[in-house]
């Protein structure tokens, strides 16, 4: 085997994906203490304070208490070199999240056992399925009275269209939870509330009728247990891996992030059955991680990491080959060559340099203003990754600059966060002062606003747009498109590619205009223009 199919077999790079308040933060942390990566004596205790130093970069995300961006962390464990990619749970923050999703191979789904599917689970799990990214699912607070374990599974199978496959199954639940039994390994794992530096006590039950059950959890329990095991295993085939790695079907798992309860399972079994690096499509070809020549694509970029400086940092993830530290490669957008002295990896907080990194791996690379989400780099082929979304705007308004005094640093401003995807920018054809913001949720214009203010000292304010829908359009035919353009002026933008925009009032309206117009394609998407196009 060769070093590079070595790297490659060592490598998961996956995120964790849930409705906010599931208790994702919480298990990003116990995997870190279990990766060693972090040893915070206490961590289950200190809630938020703790959370803010492991995961969170700006200041802003620390006030409101919401993960904005999404960070990586590093960690080693069970002979894998694992990349956890952190991702903001909160709805106004989805371009990060689904972009965040082009960057792994799996994902793993955490679901509130008291609240069961909710609605951020369903849009995630959908972008998953469109990539057909497998998908893992852990279903937490099991130490609390929640919804009935059986329904739980149901509600998945039916509402996130996966079909489930329980690994471990609950013992009790809330104040009676007893532990989970492996339905694989045919052990149960027992859970001591309030306990959690204690050992996790095992007992191999292989024959389920064994009278050490009852001594284990009480009579009902035991009996309960069988039942439930009965009905499972009619139920539920086996976990095949092929599906599992097809994104059919999803192995579930059951336990208590608080307690640190459960999460060692999830790991080992992550560890053992999650993908390692796979393919990735391209516009040209489909890259392979085994072939010798670096690939790799910007999925993110982010400024200010370090307050003190005006950098900004584009976070790559490596599709091929190996990539060295002061190579001169090449940016495939430009046609430039690109070389780097300090690619970084990254632990939560902490970032250290790296001499060369392997497929899988996520580096950050400083940078002056050469990326945009969604380049990409190479040993010198132009290829152009494709599944970078850039995610339909559903909120418009006009920004102003507040400050006129201060146009400079309002315009710089602009037009770095939007080349980081904090917000997507549109002008009027021949009117470039006219500009026109779209974002996904009203959270991101109140970001930029203090981002404008502490990051570049500009100030913006907002006006309202009659318009509430975008379609970017194209056309085979020049001149009708060019028509089109002229009869509907007042309804063009621009994005910063220079492809149309054409917005529309109401859907009723966009759905007429349509009609009317067939040698017009409409797509709701940029990405969907580029892919086609
Ligand atoms: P998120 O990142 O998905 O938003 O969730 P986070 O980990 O912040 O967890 C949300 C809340 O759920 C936190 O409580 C956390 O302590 C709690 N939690 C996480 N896992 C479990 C579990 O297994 N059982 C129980 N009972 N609770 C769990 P909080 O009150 O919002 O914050 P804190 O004051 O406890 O830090």
């Amino acid at each position: 085997m060769t070093e590079l199919e070595r790297q490659i077999r060592r490598r998961l790079t996956f995120a964790i994906i849930s409705h906010p308040d599931s208790g994702k933060t919480t298990i990003t942390e116990k995997l870190l203490l279990f990766g060693g990566a972090i040893h915070i004596a206490g961590a289950v205790k200190s809630g938020k304070k703790v959370r803010a130093s492991v995961s969170d970069f700006m200041e802003i995300e620390k006030d409101r208490g919401i993960s904005i961006s999404t960070s990586v962390m590093g960690f080693e464990y069970n002979g894998r070199k694992i990349n956890l990619l952190d991702t903001p749970g909160h709805a106004d923050f989805s371009e990060d999240t689904y972009r965040g999703l082009s960057a792994v191979d799996s994902a793993l789904l955490v679901i509130d056992s008291v609240k069961g599917v909710e609605e951020r689970t369903l849009k995630l799990c959908e972008v998953c399925r469109m990539r057909h990214t497998p998908i893992a699912t852990f279903m937490n607070k099991l130490d609390r009275e929640g919804k009935d374990p059986m329904e739980l599974l149901d509600e998945a199978e039916r509402e996130l269209a996966i079909g489930v496959r329980p690994v471990t199954w609950p013992v009790g639940q809330g104040r009676s939870f007893k532990g989970v039994y492996s339905l694989v390994e045919r052990k149960l794992i027992l859970f001591h509330a309030g306990e959690v530096e204690r050992p996790t006590e095992f007992v191999t039950i292989d024959d389920l009728s064994d009278p050490v059950l009852e001594q284990k959890v009480g009579t009902s329990l035991a009996a309960k247990l069988r039942d439930d095991v009965a009905l499972i295993s009619a139920i539920y085939p086996p976990l095949d891996l092929d599906e599992y790695l097809s994104g059919e079907v999803t192995p579930v798992f059951f336990g208590s992030a608080i307690n640190n309860f459960g999460i060692r399972e999830l790991l080992d079994t992550l560890t053992s059955v999650a993908p390692c690096p796979t393919p990735k499509v391209s516009e040209e070809r489909i890259v392979l991680p085994e072939e010798e020549k670096f690939s790799g694509f910007v999925f993110k970029i982010h400024a200010n990491m370090n307050p003190r400086h005006r950098d900004r940092v584009a976070f790559l993830r490596i599709c091929s080959g190996k990539f060295e530290r002061n190579q001169t490669y090449f940016h495939v957008r430009s046609g430039k060559p690109f070389r780097t002295a300090n690619p970084t990896a990254f632990m939560a907080q902490d970032s250290e340099v790296v001499n060369e990194a392997w497929p899988g791996d996520i580096i950050g690379i400083h940078d002056t203003g050469t990326f945009k989400i969604g380049d990409t780099v190479t040993e010198g082929e132009a290829v152009n990754f494709k599944g970078i979304p850039s995610f339909a705007p559903q909120i418009f308004r006009y920004i102003v600059n507040a400050d006129p005094e201060k146009d400079k640093q309002y315009r710089k401003g602009l037009d770095q966060l939007a080349e980081e995807g904090v917000v997507q920018i549109f002008s009027k054809p021949n009117h470039h002062n006219t500009r026109v913001l779209g974002v996904v949720g009203q959270l991101q214009l109140e970001v930029l606003q203090y981002r404008m203010e502490h990051e570049y000292k500009a100030l913006c304010s907002y006006r309202p747009i009659e318009m509430t829908i975008a379609h970017w359009i194209t056309s085979d035919d020049e001149k009708a498109l060019k028509t089109f353009v002229d009869e509907h002026a007042r309804y063009i933008l621009i994005d910063i590619r220079n492809t149309h925009v054409f917005m529309s009032e109401s859907p009723w309206s966009y759905e007429r205009i349509k009609a009317k117009n067939p040698a017009i394609r409409f797509y709701p998407t940029s990405e969907m223009v580029e892919s086609r196009a």
